[in-house]
């Protein structure tokens, strides 16, 4: 009796609940996203930092040597333990220490993370077949990288020490593609706030970094076979990034399990590569004068495509994935209508008066020309290019994003293009960068990819979904905290199943253990609601 009494006294102790009322009481050592299947008793082992090391028992490669240096750093060095009292450890719940874990990957590392990657994964904590001691088991690398993420999150800060709770997750992700997408052309991001962008990913259980470099605003990839494009289209000569620069996102992205795909969004959208590659644009006319602007790639023109071979040849290489991001959205057609040229080369064709017949004709020569690149790549577009009609390849990914205030109007969108044949990635419920006063999280959370009226046939080409942060009002100062944990909610949504994320005040005590990670982990992501994490004192 006394020691149940002395145990409820610590316990307090240990939550600091020395008064005040925050929205919410966090959980503690709960995993985000959501596990498919996770099972936790209230028995525990403890971790001590000093003692704690990972051991491995299968597979071996540099990606699980980097990252369980990593894991052992980002876990063990929180700042939570902030006025803590350790809890009494030696109550009828203690299971021992927990000085290894053993990670078991069974197939050789891949090199590269790709769409078709499997990320399941095991995890027993104290389990009833293994008890006292600590696996990680996977198929992949990549399954390994998930479940050191998990295994990072059972940990509670106690004292000096961390408790982990006796644990079993056997967890797969719901969509195999679960994206973030950055605009660096709007405004440059620094390279420093891109890698922790991806850490933040890792974190989340992202795999794909949307990468949209240039736009009409700048181009600042800096191409090796056309270094005038970011000579003259960049917004300054340190405004750009390198061929090193390239290299480096892509080799610590590859570490965390994330894929790079690289957006060259074509044929509007393209003002800021016309100065480098004279031609390139279509010249814009008033009154039979060029009136000084210029539009849309001049799709009449045959060296414009051996341009574009030439370039994407090199990014196809620089990138490593096998997809690439071909755009396609919001083609103006006022230009092209003002240029005689145009006028004479759509007779020609027989397609006069219909600009989508010619902007169809730009799209299928390029995919042609990207199928046929040495990397043979694939593709996404976004989804103007199927709404015109553009006759695309049966293995084209449709990219949809249009009317993001109205589920009715993408959810018939998902409906067509899935009726058609074609795999899509939803974005239209998921532009981060649309922010407003209060929980907005809330919808994000509400989304789901497959909500549509469709067969099951159709609902299995949704290869999942994205969300974006495009950069007309994002630099290096906010891009981390109005992004994050806003992205969390989406990572939750695309990997989780959707029995377990059907309900909001389900994941609020989750999403502010999460939140306090995060923040603990050393970023500077915003609260949701009023609140308190230990380490907030220190921001
Ligand atoms: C980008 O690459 C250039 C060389 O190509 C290098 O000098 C520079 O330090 C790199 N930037 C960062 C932040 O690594
Ligand atoms: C049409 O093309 C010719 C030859 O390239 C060029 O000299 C002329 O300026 C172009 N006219 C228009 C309207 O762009
Ligand atoms: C355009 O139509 C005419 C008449 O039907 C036909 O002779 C010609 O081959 C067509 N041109 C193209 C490029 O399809
Ligand atoms: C969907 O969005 C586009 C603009 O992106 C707009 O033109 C169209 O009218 C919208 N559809 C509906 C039904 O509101
Ligand atoms: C969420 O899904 C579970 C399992 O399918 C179901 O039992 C529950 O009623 C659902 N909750 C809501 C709020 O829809």
């Amino acid at each position: 009796m006394m020691w149940k009494v002395l145990l409820v006294a610590l316990s307090m102790a240990v939550n600091l609940s020395s008064g005040g009322f925050p929205y919410v009481e966090p959980t503690e050592g709960d995993v985000w996203p959501r596990p498919q299947m996770m099972q936790q008793e209230e028995t525990y082992m403890l971790v001590r930092p000093g003692t704690f090391r990972f051991s491995v028992t299968g597979e071996d490669c540099d990606i699980l040597q980097e990252a369980l240096q990593r894991y052992t750093g980002a876990m063990l060095r929180s700042t939570s333990f902030r006025n803590r009292e350790s809890s009494w450890r030696r109550s009828e719940d203690f299971n021992g220490y927990l000085d290894t874990v053993s990670v078991n990957l069974m197939k050789p590392c891949e090199d590269y993370p790709h769409q078709d990657m499997d990320e399941q994964y095991e995890i027993k904590i104290d389990s009833p077949d293994q008890p006292a001691s600590g696996t990680i088991t996977a198929q992949s690398i990549w399954g390994i990288l998930r479940g050191l993420e998990s295994f990072s999150q059972l940990l509670i800060p106690d004292g000096l020490e961390y408790r982990v709770k006796s644990t079993q997750i056997q967890d797969f992700p719901r969509f195999s593609f679960r994206g973030f997408m950055l605009d660096t052309a709007r405004h440059y991001l620094p390279l420093r706030k891109i890698f922790e962008n991806l850490d933040l990913m890792a974190m989340n259980k992202f795999n794909v970094f949307h990468w949209h470099l240039v736009d009409d605003q700048s181009f600042p990839y800096e191409s090796a076979v056309f270094p005038d494009l970011s000579k003259e289209g960049s917004f300054s000569p340190i405004h750009i990034y390198t061929g090193e620069n390239i290299s480096d996102v892509v080799e610590y992205a590859r570490l965390g399990g994330i894929r790079v795909l690289p957006e060259f969004d074509t044929p509007g959208h393209t003002k800021a590569w016309g100065p480098g590659q004279p031609g390139l644009l279509t010249t814009c006319y008033e009154d039979e004068k060029p009136d000084g602007t210029y539009g849309p790639i001049d799709p009449t023109k045959e060296e414009n495509y051996d341009f574009l071979r030439s370039l994407l040849t090199e990014v196809t290489d620089r990138f490593h994935d096998h997809y690439i991001h071909l755009g396609g959205d919001e083609v103006d057609f006022d230009c092209w209508k003002s240029n005689q040229n145009i006028t004479e080369f759509m007779k020609k064709m027989n397609f006069t008066g219909d600009y989508s017949k010619l902007e169809s004709f730009y799209i299928t020569k390029l995919i042609e020309l990207v199928s046929h690149l040495p990397t043979e790549n694939g593709y996404l577009v976004w989804q103007e290019v199927f709404d015109n009609g553009v006759d695309v390849a049966d293995d084209t990914i449709i990219h949809i994003w249009k009317n993001r205030t109205l589920p009715e109007v993408w959810k018939e969108e998902l409906k067509k293009v899935t009726q058609a044949g074609y795999k899509t990635v939803l974005s239209s419920c998921w532009y981060l960068n649309d922010i407003s006063y209060g929980q907005d999280w809330k919808k994000y959370y509400e989304c789901d990819p497959q909500d549509f009226d469709g067969t099951e046939d159709q609902k299995t080409l949704v290869m999942g979904g994205e969300a974006c942060m495009w950069g007309e009002y994002v630099d290096g100062t906010n891009l981390i905290p109005r992004t994050w944990p806003r992205a969390s909610v989406v990572a939750e949504k695309l990997w989780s199943s959707a029995a377990h994320t059907n309900s909001t005040s389900a994941a609020v005590p989750r999403l502010e253990e999460h939140r306090c990670r995060l923040l603990d982990r050393g970023h500077r992501v915003e609260p949701l609601w009023p609140s308190y994490c230990m380490s907030d004192v220190d921001l």
